[in-house]
């Protein structure tokens, strides 16, 4: 029988700088009130200059093996999800790797932008099943403010920097990974796209984020609900079952819309992007972290996690919440 990828560990890290809506609209032509009635933003985290992305997944990914009351010799395989690596080689998961002891561990990096971390898990849950890897690291990690346009109003306002991690253990037993769904639409690449550095931009920026804002809002709000339907209906569950979506922390709006065409009660989703903003590939895992510290996930609950962003790219995972009944050791 294959064994299912049960979520055994979970830990985040959030940078301690608080940049405020306030705060930016010192910078730029907005206001706490725009930022607040068109995304739910109040706040986001923004690393230190010096703060690297893999040492923010260190932190992170710390917690999560102690959670899981596991040594990091015993992990085989790290994914780092990012879109923003410290460079382009070494991937930070082997930069990870070194810094945690991980000496058994292979690693790679995961690119799908905000996607990233919900990908990561369906590859994770591969492996596992297919029983090339018995324990997984995970983490989703970003240091958006070093891509940032601070110029830019459209853009600046809406991310926050962080990261969160799961360890993921073979077991035998309901809880688990039950399914997953991966999108791409290259198509729409341009809607959101890293711009590399020009040598006479004239406001000296590195390479920057731009976004076509209201495209990439009807893109999420489109494939939100058919990913999030299309695992339910592979589990044979119906989407009443769910006790919990954990949705990509873009916008609260996208959130609202998604649940209204899907006819999903909004108190059984989670937010938190008033206080950190879009995170990208660390907003669900930093969001599932946090679900499961206020009590909101309890054994036995089906919990949904959707993402969307750079690609354009999608994904979706059904997890049946629970530590594992019998720990399986190959
Ligand atoms: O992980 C995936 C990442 N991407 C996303 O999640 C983005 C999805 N899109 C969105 O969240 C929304 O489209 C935004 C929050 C980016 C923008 O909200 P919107 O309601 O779609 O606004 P809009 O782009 O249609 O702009 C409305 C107005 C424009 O002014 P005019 O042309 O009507 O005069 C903008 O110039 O708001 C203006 N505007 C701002 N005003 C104050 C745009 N950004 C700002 C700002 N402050 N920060």
């Amino acid at each position: 029988m294959a064994l299912q990828a049960q979520i055994v560990g979970w830990g985040k890290y959030l940078p301690s700088r608080v940049l405020t809506n306030d705060d930016l609209a010192a910078m730029v032509d907005t206001s706490d009130e725009w930022i607040r009635q068109r995304t739910g933003i109040i706040e986001r985290r923004i690393a230190a200059p010096n703060e690297t992305t893999a040492e923010m997944a260190l932190r992170a990914a710390q917690d999560a093996l102690r959670m899981a009351g596991i040594s990091s010799r015993d992990i085989d395989l790290i994914i780092v999800a990012t879109a923003t690596p410290d460079q382009e080689f070494p991937a930070t998961a082997c930069i990870l790797q070194d810094a945690l002891g991980a000496s058994r561990a292979g690693g790679f990096d995961l690119s799908a932008g905000c996607s990233g971390f919900v990908y990561a898990l369906a590859m994770a849950a591969g492996a596992i099943a297919a029983g090339m890897s018995r324990l997984v690291l995970i983490v989703g990690v970003e240091k958006l403010s070093r891509i940032m346009d601070w110029s830019d109003r459209s853009t600046c306002v809406l991310f926050g920097d962080g990261a969160g991690a799961v360890v993921l253990r073979g077991g035998e037993g309901p809880s688990g990974i039950l399914s997953t769904t991966l999108g791409a639409d290259g198509s729409g690449g341009d809607l959101l796209a890293l711009r590399p550095k020009v040598s006479d931009d004239p406001n000296g920026r590195g390479p920057y984020i731009t976004m076509d804002g209201r495209r990439v809002f009807k893109f999420a709000t489109r494939v939100m609900p058919s990913a999030v339907s299309q695992v339910v209906k592979e589990a044979g569950l119906s989407l009443s079952d769910l006790q919990l979506l954990i949705p990509h922390q873009a916008n609260q709006r996208i959130i609202e819309a998604a649940c209204e065409a899907m006819g999903f009660p909004m108190e059984r989703t989670f937010s938190n992007l008033e206080r950190y903003g879009n995170t990208s590939a660390a907003s669900i895992p930093i969001a599932l972290c946090e679900a499961a510290e206020e009590g909101r996930l309890a054994d036995g609950d089906l919990v949904a996690l959707v993402s969307f962003g750079a690609g354009l790219s999608w994904a979706a995972a059904l997890i049946r919440w629970g530590r594992a009944e019998r720990v399986v050791w190959y």
